[in-house]
């Protein structure tokens, strides 16, 4: 399949409509599109990311005025947090109603929802007038995609066609909080925190067991692996190579005998720019990826969580069941 690109959202809303894949741009990551009530539509999404069938889906919408459609009984914990921050970098997990096909939820009975920021996602979802199923746009087990270049590297030929818009501000997806429970539970840390989303559901709690964990069934598997091996070190710690890239806030020893070192404004500029630079490393043929450690609250408890993934340690499961996802990660 040839993989089309256009700047016009309203073109590539027209080739998702006729029950195709498109990547399109949002805040937090770029998403691989698909109309989220048509199940041969979601099944291509699968295909071309060798996504496993576990893995459930976020349905976005552009506007809560669509919520209906794929939703019902929302609880007042996820009114209050839509209301709070969408649209933007927010995923509330709420009961499906049934025309949402089962393979969108990988089965589930609740389903993912989210309501993007970006400009250019607002354009193209209301184009597409359909709720609009979209994981990140990478093959599984790979760094998310922040540009339509890092799309079409994992995508071109997979997929019908890539919206092209700006770099993916934020960088670093949404934050995924289960609100069909008592009380709600963050399943995956992300642009929001959890700081800030306790502020408006002071009973929020953090997915601490692996019982809950597990709920987030992407939670479980290998993710945002450059071909580099990663480490996190400290950046006094970190011993340099010609090898390798460094990425962090503070300058490592000898920054002058490293291959590249990528030194970030604040946690924000950290964020946005750790998907990105982990592919550039892999373009420049670093064989080593050495990242520095941040404090996990806030922002950093994100950062850190994709930062342990991406060196390859997966919570939530014994060390057999990790290795036995490491195998299948495509690459
Ligand atoms: O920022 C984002 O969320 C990006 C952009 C494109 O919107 N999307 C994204 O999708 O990161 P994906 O598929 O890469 O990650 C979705 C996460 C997975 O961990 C999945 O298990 C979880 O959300 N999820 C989706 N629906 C769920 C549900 N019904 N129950 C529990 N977890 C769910
Ligand atoms: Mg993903």
């Amino acid at each position: 399949m040839k993989t089309q690109r256009t700047d016009d959202p309203i073109k590539a809303a027209r080739w998702l409509r006729l029950g195709d894949c498109v990547a399109f741009p949002t805040e937090t990551v770029y998403g691989l599109g698909a109309d989220a009530m048509n199940a041969d539509a979601i099944a291509k999404i699968f295909e071309a990311k060798g996504r496993p069938d576990d893995n459930p889906l976020i349905v976005h919408l552009h506007s809560i005025d669509q919520i209906d459609r794929v939703a019902r009984d929302l609880s007042p914990a996820a009114w209050a947090l839509f209301e709070a921050f969408s649209p933007g970098p927010l995923t509330c997990v709420v009961h499906k109603r049934d025309a949402v096909p089962d393979v969108t939820t990988a089965g589930l009975d609740t389903v993912g929802v989210r309501i993007p920021s970006l400009p250019v996602a607002q354009d193209f979802l209301s184009a597409c007038a359909v709720p609009v199923a979209a994981p990140s746009a990478n093959r599984s087990g790979r760094p998310s995609p922040t540009t339509w270049e890092a799309v079409r590297h994992d995508l071109d030929g997979r997929i019908r066609g890539i919206l092209i818009g700006p770099q993916s501000p934020r960088g670093i997806e949404s934050t995924v909080i289960d609100t069909t429970t008592q009380p709600p539970v963050m399943l995956r840390p992300g642009a929001i925190s959890f700081e800030e989303a306790q502020r408006v559901v002071p009973a929020l709690q953090l997915a601490d067991t692996v019982e809950q964990k597990q709920r987030s069934p992407g939670t479980r598997h290998r993710h945002y692996a450059p071909h580099a091996a990663v480490e996190i070190v400290d950046a006094e710690a970190a011993a340099p190579d010609r090898d390798a890239g460094y990425l962090g806030l503070n300058r490592p020893k000898r920054p002058g005998t490293w291959g590249r070192v990528v030194l970030c404004r604040d946690l924000s500029d950290y964020a946005s720019r750790l998907y990105a630079t982990l592919r550039q490393f892999d373009r420049e043929g670093f064989t080593r990826i050495v990242c520095e450690p941040v404090e996990p609250v806030g922002l950093g408890r994100a950062l850190m969580d994709r930062l342990t993934r991406a060196a390859g340690h997966v919570s939530g499961e014994t060390s057999n069941d990790a290795a036995a996802e490491e195998g299948e990660a495509p690459s």
